[in-house]
């Protein structure tokens, strides 16, 4: 991808995240939905007791809150584009001297951190980041020997025939929902696989109400990955009229997650 592209790409989603932080903290104080996924992700990883971690696209700092609840002797850094975003992390978190955060971009770790790091997280932030190879690269350089690096890719809704839910209710509605992503899955995998030899790589299926998909894909930064280039308000009206024809009661969220350890 062309360097202009990966700036136009990162100028919307920065754009997009910070028009979304009323919204993203209400549905994750309502919902728990990023902690759920990012409780999935620790779950495989070993961190030890004083960890030095690098949260990538912290956001509200939602994941990086929760890095020092899972290791409270850790040192947390969370790092993210949006100013809009971290401004909310700072009003919840206040003064600490164990979590600080850092404004910019996540194709540019080396520039920000000169220190190594225990482990480094990107806690649904992956997929939105087209220079990966970059950022992913510089995070291998940045771990400790031992050191993890792990992540978590938004892959889609499905029926339980493999079935895109978004493309099948689009057959209907015809509200021409976007399936192209900035991040190729496939591609993102193998790269991982070839920067980190010792790897492991799981789906982790969430069964969600359809109403509370509908809610999460209406975060504006959320309904922008469907609708992209679209007024805010157009996209809502188009994310509804696609979920009316979803199927109604749970529906399978399914996300890719993937952890590294760096060779010793
Ligand atoms: C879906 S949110 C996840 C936030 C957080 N990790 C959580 O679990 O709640 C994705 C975040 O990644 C950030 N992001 C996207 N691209 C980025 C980039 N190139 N550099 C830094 N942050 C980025 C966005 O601004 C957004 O805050």
């Amino acid at each position: 991808m062309d360097q202009q592209k990966i700036t136009k790409i990162k100028d919307a989603v920065r754009g997009n995240f910070d028009a979304s932080s009323d919204r993203y903290v209400a549905f994750e104080e309502k919902r728990g939905f990023f902690r759920a996924l990012n409780a999935a992700l620790l779950s495989r990883m070993q961190l030890p007791e004083r960890a030095e971690i690098l949260d990538v696209g912290c956001g509200t700092g939602a994941s990086s809150l929760q890095l020092l609840e899972a290791v409270p002797q850790s040192r947390v850094w969370g790092l993210d584009c949006s100013a809009g975003m971290l401004e909310a992390a700072r009003s919840r978190v206040g003064g600490s001297d164990r979590l600080s955060f850092v404004e910019g971009d996540a194709a540019r770790l080396s520039e920000y951190f000169t220190f190594p790091f225990d482990a480094i997280i990107y806690s649904a932030s992956v997929f939105l980041i087209p220079d990966y190879r970059e950022s992913l690269s510089q995070a291998a350089d940045l771990l400790k020997e031992g050191g993890q690096v792990g992540l978590t890719f938004m892959d889609g809704l499905y029926d339980w025939d493999g079935n895109n839910l978004f493309q099948r209710a689009d057959e209907v509605a015809r509200e021409g929902v976007s399936l192209r992503k900035p991040v190729k899955m496939a591609e993102l995998q193998l790269f991982f696989r070839e920067t980190f030899p010792d790897h492991e790589s799981w789906n982790e299926d969430f069964m969600l109400p359809e109403d509370v998909l509908k809610e999460f894909f209406s975060i504006p930064a959320m309904s922008a990955g469907l609708f992209p280039g679209i007024e805010y308000s157009d996209r809502v009206k188009k994310v509804t009229s696609l979920f009316r024809h979803m199927p109604t009661g749970e529906i399978l969220f399914r996300w890719m997650m993937m952890r590294g350890q760096k060779g010793r």
